[in-house]
């Protein structure tokens, strides 16, 4: 907790740096979008997530997940958040999963009592997930708004459009190119898995019989192939959790790009950014440069941050501002 209190204040000293910045403008999202409509919804997001990831410091790294679930399925309109029966919340990449729902509430009712029916639960995802980033040791930076919520969420779309872990390089940067982004982005946003947890189930293959082999991972490093056959026997149910990053599990750093230059990815679809064949034309070279060069990794993560904020917003009176994340009006 005192790492924590100190990552705080030296979030709240940065922060109070940004408000100088200069506001970056796209075509249709604005930093300064709620001014006059909601000018506490900063503060007011700040406070409640602060209190949830002092509570519990991996609601950071979940809420983080959570705007990247939702801006990679239909565009960043909240869809991900919606309940129901053929909802987002059921495909394979969120079922047990994706967490953060009650915490994207508890900021959505705090926002309505300080202005009521204005800022939608995509905004509040967006600004939600920069906060998180800070409160655990990142860089801020300005979010661009004016999102509005969508009124449908697509299951479909999210079994096909969200990466799985166990996929190449190349499927990868092609679910990144089929929503307008790089294999820059890939790299810099994989540097999100810097904080949070993973289950079992989503690197297990890896650790006793890889492909085929007969053999764990051979790019997993062997030391910790013995640490994760314990922590996740074949037997169990494959809901036990570790650290995306060893080492560094809640400091938002460059750490993650150090590990898997150390054989030290968690995932499959980690790993593969360094060691496969693939990587040396494509992600290899940038994976090295974030490891030895960790404002170039906050720079362009910020920047990739961005860009998938920019997916696909619903504007102007298309969707609507829903008064409740999980229903549509
Ligand atoms: C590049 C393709 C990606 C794949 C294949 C992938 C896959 C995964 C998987 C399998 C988990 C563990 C989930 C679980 O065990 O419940 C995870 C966790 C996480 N992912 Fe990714 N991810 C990718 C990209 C991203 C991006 C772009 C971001 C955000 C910008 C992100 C942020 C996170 C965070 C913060 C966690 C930890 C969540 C928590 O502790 O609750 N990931 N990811
Ligand atoms: C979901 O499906 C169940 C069973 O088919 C049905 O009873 C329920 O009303 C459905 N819920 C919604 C929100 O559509
Ligand atoms: C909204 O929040 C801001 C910042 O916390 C506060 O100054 C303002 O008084 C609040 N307004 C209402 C109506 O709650
Ligand atoms: C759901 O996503 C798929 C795949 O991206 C897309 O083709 C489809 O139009 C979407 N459906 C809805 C209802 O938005
Ligand atoms: C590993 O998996 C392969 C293919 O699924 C299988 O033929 C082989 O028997 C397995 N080896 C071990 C040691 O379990
Ligand atoms: C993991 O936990 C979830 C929720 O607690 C449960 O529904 C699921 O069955 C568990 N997974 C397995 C493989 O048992």
């Amino acid at each position: 907790m005192e790492k924590h209190r100190r990552i705080f204040t030296s979030s709240l000293i940065i922060v109070s740096l940004m408000l100088c910045s200069s506001a970056i403008i796209t075509a249709q999202l604005t930093a300064d979008f709620y001014a006059s409509t909601c000018p506490g919804v900063f503060e007011v997001v700040r406070k409640t997530l602060k209190s949830a990831i002092m509570n519990e410091m991996r609601m950071g790294a979940s809420i983080l997940r959570l705007h990247f679930h939702d801006c990679f399925v239909n565009g960043c309109d909240g869809s991900v958040l919606l309940d129901g029966n053929n909802t987002e919340k059921l495909a394979l990449a969120n079922l047990n999963s994706a967490r953060g729902f009650d915490v994207i509430d508890t900021i959505k009712s705090a926002v309505e009592s300080n202005c009521s029916g204005v800022v939608s639960c995509a905004d509040i995802l967006a600004i939600a997930a920069r906060d998180a980033v800070l409160f655990s040791g990142g860089r801020p930076w300005k979010v661009l708004l004016g999102r509005r919520d969508g009124l449908v969420a697509n299951v479909t779309g999210a079994g096909s459009s969200l990466p799985t872990p166990f996929e190449s390089v190349s499927q990868i940067i092609a679910k990144f190119v089929a929503v307008g982004l790089d294999i820059t982005d890939v790299v810099s946003l994989s540097g999100a898995h810097t904080i949070g947890l993973a289950k079992c189930a989503t690197f297990s293959p890896r650790l006793f019989n890889f492909s085929g082999t007969g053999k764990p991972d051979s790019t997993m490093d062997t030391d910790m192939v013995s640490d994760l056959q314990s922590l996740c026997p074949q037997t169990d149910d494959g809901n036990r959790t570790t650290a995306l990053d060893r080492g560094s599990t809640d400091v938002f750093d460059n750490h993650y790009f150090k590990n898997l230059l150390n054989n030290k990815g968690l995932l499959t679809s980690d790993q593969v950014l360094f060691s496969s064949d693939e990587a040396a034309t494509t992600t290899r070279a940038l994976v090295q440069a974030y490891s030895n060069n960790p404002s170039l990794f906050f720079k362009d993560f910020i920047n990739s941050m961005i860009k998938m904020g920019n997916i696909s917003p619903l504007t102007g009176s298309a969707g609507e501002i829903r008064k409740n994340c999980r229903v549509v009006n």
